[in-house]
């Protein structure tokens, strides 16, 4: 093929644009957990509730030129601990939004609560200011796991907690972490069993990983092993398959109809707003795809906050896209690369060749999808979609 018809092949045109949700980051929470990595911070005294709604609107404001009429089709407020938040603030927060945005009258509307800031009244404010989800993090139903991972709650709390957003919402996620210092497989299968038994719609299985920047990163904890670990994640997809649960991305799992709308649209290269400290965000033109960072520092994102942006190169874009879409168990339908990159199909023709010979990936009926040695060995499958060096 010439170079000129490369050249052509990697100028990104969209004929629509990707669909559009919102994230909005609540950076505090009680205390730190010491495997977190997340852009939260120990609180100090009172929240600056007030103040941080302002700066939130402050920074949605700054983004609506950017899209000028489109819909949102979820919203997920997310942390950090945002039930630390009044029901009155969050009232606030999405009624702004409604008024600065057309949001879908459907759409998912998520909130992330700790159950150790979990209250029933609470719950059922922020139901009546709109949220109709709540995504609650458990990570396990075992009070010395639980203190293993510096949690300040006990399974007992977290019980009641899942009673409260079970009776306020119905549509409830719990995240659950696996691979726990001390863990052994029979406490990871009562987890994984009472976890079903709840009756919550959604549940999602993270495997602990020790992040740098962290306190677990300093002083590690003693983990179960590799081949451990290993049988615990599976033993996590027997459970909830034999519970009439579908694994639909590396970690999440969901009863038919019940999936995050909200994470599908990462996970499918959809577009997104992101507001508050260390948000990030990507806004896709007609021409362009675009990512955005705010500042990740709570006091500077309240004093004035300021967002960097960048263009995503289109050599860079089939990398980007693999890397979210090949999460997803199913894989994705073959015309969703080109609706969600704005490039043509033929740019990632050579590496799904080259996965499929490596037998990563498959095709079937019109889907691209990762094969079993794909899921285990993701990191590599998508490192097929790296831009070629140039020299
Ligand atoms: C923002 S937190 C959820 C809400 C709230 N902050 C809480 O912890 O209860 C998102 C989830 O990511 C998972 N997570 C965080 N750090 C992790 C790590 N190092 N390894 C695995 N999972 C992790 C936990 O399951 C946690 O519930
Ligand atoms: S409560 Fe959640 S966000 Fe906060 S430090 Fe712990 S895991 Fe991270």
């Amino acid at each position: 093929m010439s170079a000129a018809v490369l050249r052509d092949a990697r100028q990104v045109r969209f004929a629509a644009l990707p669909p559009l949700c919102l994230y909005v980051h609540f950076p505090w929470c009680v205390r730190k957990c010491p495997y977190c990595d997340f852009n939260s911070h120990e609180r100090a005294g009172p929240l600056p509730e007030r103040e941080y709604l302002a700066a939130l609107l402050r920074d949605l404001e700054a983004l609506l030129p950017s899209v000028w009429g489109r819909r949102i089709h979820a919203i997920f407020l997310g942390g950090g601990t945002p039930s630390l938040f009044s029901a009155a603030a969050i009232d606030e927060l999405l009624s702004a939004i409604r008024s600065r945005l057309h949001v879908e009258p459907d759409a998912e509307v998520t909130l992330e609560a700790n159950p150790g800031t979990a209250e029933s009244a609470r719950f059922r404010g922020y139901r009546d200011a709109g949220v109709n989800r709540l995504s609650l993090g458990v990570q396990s139903f075992d009070d010395g796991a639980l203190r293993a991972l510096g949690r300040i709650h006990s399974a007992h709390e977290a019980r009641r907690a899942i009673g409260m957003a079970m009776a306020a919402f119905g549509n409830v996620n719990i995240d659950l972490m696996y691979g726990l210092p001390g863990q052994t497989f029979a406490m990871l299968r009562a987890d994984a069993r009472e976890g079903v038994r709840h009756g919550v719609p959604h549940l999602s299985a993270y495997q602990l990983t020790i992040e740098p920047n962290t306190a677990f990163f300093s002083r590690p904890p003693a983990l179960p092993g590799h081949d451990a670990t290993a049988d615990m994640q599976l033993e996590v997809e027997n459970v909830l398959r034999e519970a009439g649960f579908e694994h639909y991305e590396t970690s999440a799992f969901a009863l038919p109809g019940r999936r995050c709308r909200h994470n599908l649209n990462y996970w499918e290269f959809g577009d997104y707003l992101g507001i508050g400290a260390g948000a990030h965000g990507k806004i896709s033109f007609a021409d362009r795809v675009t990512r955005q960072e705010q500042v990740r520092q709570p006091r500077e994102y309240l004093a004035a906050g300021a967002r960097s942006e960048r263009i995503i190169a289109a050599r860079e874009l089939p990398f980007e896209f693999a890397l979210n879409a090949l999460r997803l168990i199913d894989g994705f339908d073959a015309g969703l690369y080109a609706a969600r990159t704005g490039l043509p199909a033929l740019t990632i023709e050579a590496a799904l060749r080259a996965a499929e010979a490596k037998r990563l990936l498959e095709r079937r009926g019109g889907r691209i999808a990762p094969t079993g040695l794909g899921r285990r060995f993701l990191n590599d499958l998508v490192a097929l979609f790296l831009p070629a060096q140039e020299s």
